[in-house]
């Protein structure tokens, strides 16, 4: 079969890794791609937006399954497009992706649905957010309503931090219309980790559990990033919390959705705050994480065409997901300044003598791949640049062998943390 893979992250190059061992792929497209994909897939070169241009190439190329890493093409509608053109994609329609792309529909449906989630309270006026403001104890959560590429969160932890948030989201429209309407919402304080799901509209099937890392500095210090390393299984995340994550989040979730004619196929990610072995929803995400993916897919042995075709087919109900036993940890290189300004183009080294460690995985996120008369090499091209993956039978050794392959990698300015999991190593989640 033909698999057309969108996006151009680690998480894509891991999916395209791991359609690579399936038995059932022959080609793969990756659409933009990047350089590590590029080596697995052939890269097409249509701009992510153009969902007609898109649209055009799986016709025309025959293909016969497209798989869509970021969020924005499904909350743009390229599922309903390509079922309308009676083509194959894995994914929710727009209006099952509400789930991520408003954030108060996900709030609002998880009051209605009484899904565990911190107490919040809407505003779309800026002087009546204001003055709730005033009466609040800190800190507080504020969050713009729309997308807003994982930046419109703001942990407030005083009034003045506040209005200032407040004052940018709603009144300068930082993130434009996307900050028209504002959630204020109770600070949770416990454990984070990722619980991902597939599902086909009715039924849930979920995979390996993981924490991700996702500010910049040691010691979970400093702004928020995309994530920079993630491990799995997370113990944080296991047994008691694990069963309530399916039946108190995730299923009803799905049977919700269901109820609102907007039934949810595809991914469905939810970010938890684990307090007191209580799991709440910080955000639902309607596609795969990243990095939790990187650290996922390399323990998972079944064929992922099957699963993901189940999910479109709604043939979900006892699908078995197998899974090695063993542990993955996966470490995010990134440019030095990141999640701030940064430089690119980095002749990134070291690649082949990282990969060739038993069990490990290189995944490329912000890299090219140039050829020319001195040979194939990679250069940066983004804030987050590599990621390591390294499978162990236990966290530890995970570790130890994902940091001694990342140890190999180098480029100017390289950056990473090195403390991915060591708080669940310490037993202190
Ligand atoms: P979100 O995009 O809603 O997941 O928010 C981004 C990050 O902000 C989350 O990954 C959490 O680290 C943090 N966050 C969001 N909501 C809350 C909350 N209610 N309490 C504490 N932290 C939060
Ligand atoms: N790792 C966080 C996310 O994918 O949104």
């Amino acid at each position: 079969m033909r698999v057309l893979v969108i996006g151009s992250g680690g998480r894509e190059h891991a999916l395209v890794w791991k359609l690579s061992q399936s038995r059932r792929v022959r080609d793969i497209y990756a659409l933009p791609g990047n350089g590590g994909i590029s080596d697995l897939a052939q890269i097409v070169d249509i701009d992510s937006k153009d969902l007609n241009g898109i649209v055009e190439f799986v016709k025309r190329e025959s293909i016969d399954l497209t798989i869509v890493g970021p969020e924005a093409p499904l909350t743009e509608g390229i599922v309903d497009l390509f079922k309308e053109n009676g083509l194959r994609i894995f994914g929710p329609s727009k209006d099952a992706a509400r789930l991520e792309s408003s954030k108060v529909f996900a709030k609002e449906f998880m009051q209605e649905e009484k899904i565990p989630t911190a107490d919040f309270k809407i505003f779309s006026d800026y002087n009546q957010a204001k003055k709730y403001l005033r009466e609040q104890q800190f800190p507080k959560i504020i969050k713009a309503d729309g997308l807003c590429g994982g930046k419109g969160v703001f942990v407030v932890e005083s009034l003045t931090e506040a209005e200032n948030a407040l004052d940018r989201i709603m009144n300068q429209k930082i993130f434009d219309a996307a900050g028209d309407t504002v959630i204020i919402e109770e600070c949770l304080f416990g454990e984070e980790v990722s619980i991902i799901a597939i599902s086909d509209g009715e039924n849930i099937v979920p995979l390996a559990s993981s924490q991700d890392h996702k500010r910049i500095y040691e010691g979970d210090r400093g702004p928020n990033t995309g994530g920079m390393g993630a491990y799995s299984p997370a113990p944080a995340a296991e047994g008691e919390v694990f069963d309530k994550v399916i039946n108190k989040v995730l299923k009803p979730t799905i049977l919700g959705m269901k109820k609102r004619a907007a039934p949810f196929k595809g991914v469905l990610y939810a970010g938890i705050m684990v307090v007191n072995d209580k799991p709440y929803v910080l955000e639902f995400n309607v596609r795969f994480g990243d990095p939790e993916t990187q650290a996922i897919l390399p323990r998972m042995e079944t064929d992922i065409v099957d699963l993901l075709e189940a999910s479109i087919d709604g043939n979900l109900s006892g699908f078995n997901i197998e899974w090695k036993d063993k542990s993955s940890l996966s470490i995010v290189l990134a440019s030095g300044g990141y999640p701030g300004s940064y430089e690119k183009n980095k002749e990134i080294s070291g690649l082949k003598e990282a990969a060739a460690i038993d069990d490990i995985l290189v995944f490329h996120a912000g890299t090219v791949k140039k050829e020319d008369s001195i040979g194939v090499r990679y250069f940066t091209a983004g804030g987050r640049v590599l990621n390591v993956t390294a499978l162990g039978d236990n966290i530890r050794e995970a570790k130890e062998r994902a940091y001694r392959a990342a140890g190999l990698i180098s480029f100017e300015n390289i950056y990473y943390r090195r403390d991915i999991s060591d708080r669940a190593l310490k037993g202190e989640v």
